[in-house]
């Protein structure tokens, strides 16, 4: 029988296949069902900076007046129908899903200011959880701040987050950086223990027959695997945290393929939604009969074997695969041919 077992950012997990944070974990009867079909680890939903403030506000008008919290609950929530979760409520919930399952549950906080980045990862670590993923998110904005000042300023929120805890520190990424990987190897020296590739973004669209904005839930496919994929093989033995990929995996295929360039643990979500928690039971019996049938004991025995650092081919991590492509596009695109 295959080996399954992985290490992911200092903790040891029996299978590579994380849930990544989504709504389900806030259902006790999911995580559960989750545990049973066989998810490695699970992490709770994100702690957003904006639960704070609103609790922060309401306890500065509990002292004064109550006129502008209504006002104050729309422009953070502008779509919630009821009022979010305290962030104290959010602990206890914490806790009481931690209780629910023995397999390691992760703490998630998207905040903006470090001193509350410090504060909950302090809290949420008192929860007794086996680590912490910080979800940094900072959306491009002319007047706002440039590359370089958001870039140190998320690495000295790391260092502050790590100091303050104890347990592993994850950082959750988007693709959005001029520089991806040498970004990473900042949060690398600063100590992460891990890095989740990458976060998928809500983008806002438009209707053009109310012409209203609209914000479409948009589950990913498989197809948005392929840049995180690509990143996992070009860091793949390059960084001492562990590299988790996440966004379109949906299949043992995509677990297999991500190992193959290198990932320590993969992140699902999306194949949860639509396809059920039960998925996870087959992904993890199909890539268990894959590596009986390749001869692999452990994920150790092909784990990177096609990153860029290992893989013969290296063409595929290069400008000149790119431009090879581009190139030669008239012949690929033939397939498409019923279109001309
Ligand atoms: C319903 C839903 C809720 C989510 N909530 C969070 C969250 O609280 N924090 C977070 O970091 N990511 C959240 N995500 C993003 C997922 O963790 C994940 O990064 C993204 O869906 C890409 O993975 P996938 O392709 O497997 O879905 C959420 C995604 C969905 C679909």
């Amino acid at each position: 029988m295959a080996d399954l077992r992985t290490r992911y950012m200092g903790i040891e997990l029996k299978s590579p296949i994380i849930a990544g944070a989504s709504n389900l974990s806030t259902d006790t009867h999911k995580l559960r069902q989750m545990e049973e079909a066989g998810v490695a680890a699970i992490i709770y939903k994100s702690l957003f900076e904006e639960q704070v403030q609103l609790e922060n506000l309401e306890l500065f008008e509990r002292k004064t007046e109550y006129e502008h919290r209504n006002a104050e609950q729309v422009t953070l929530f502008p779509n919630s129908q009821t009022v979010p979760e305290s962030p104290d409520d959010y602990l206890l919930n914490l806790r009481k899903a931690k209780e629910a399952i023995s397999i390691p549950l992760i703490a998630s906080l998207n905040a903006v200011t470090d001193e509350v980045w410090v504060e909950y990862a302090a809290k949420a670590a008192a929860t007794g959880v086996a680590g912490l993923e910080l979800n940094f998110y900072s959306l491009p904005d002319e007047t706002g701040n440039d590359r370089e000042t958001i870039e140190k300023r998320q690495v000295e929120t790391l260092r502050k987050v790590k100091a303050a805890v104890k347990i592993p520190v994850a950082v959750k990424l988007t693709p959005y950086y001029t520089n991806t990987i040498r970004f990473i190897s900042e949060l690398d020296k600063a100590g992460a223990d891990a890095v989740v590739i990458f976060n998928r973004l809500l983008q806002p669209d438009i209707d053009i027959f109310t012409e209203l904005h609209t914000m479409p839930y948009n589950l990913s496919s498989s197809e948005d695997n392929k840049l995180p994929l690509r990143f996992t093989g070009m860091l793949h033995g390059t960084v001492k945290a562990s590299v988790c990929t996440s966004t379109g995996v949906y299949t043992a295929n995509d677990v297999i393929k991500m190992i193959l360039a290198g990932a320590d643990a993969v992140q699902v979500v999306s194949t949860l939604y639509r396809n059920g928690v039960d998925v996870v039971r087959s992904m993890t019996e199909e890539v268990g009969k894959w590596m009986d049938g390749h001869g692999y004991k452990d994920l150790n025995s092909f784990r990177g074997k096609l990153s860029m650092k290992k893989s013969e081919n290296k063409l595929p991590y290069t400008r000149a695969q790119y431009i090879d492509v581009m190139m030669n596009s008239g012949d690929i695109m033939k397939k498409y041919r019923s279109l001309s």
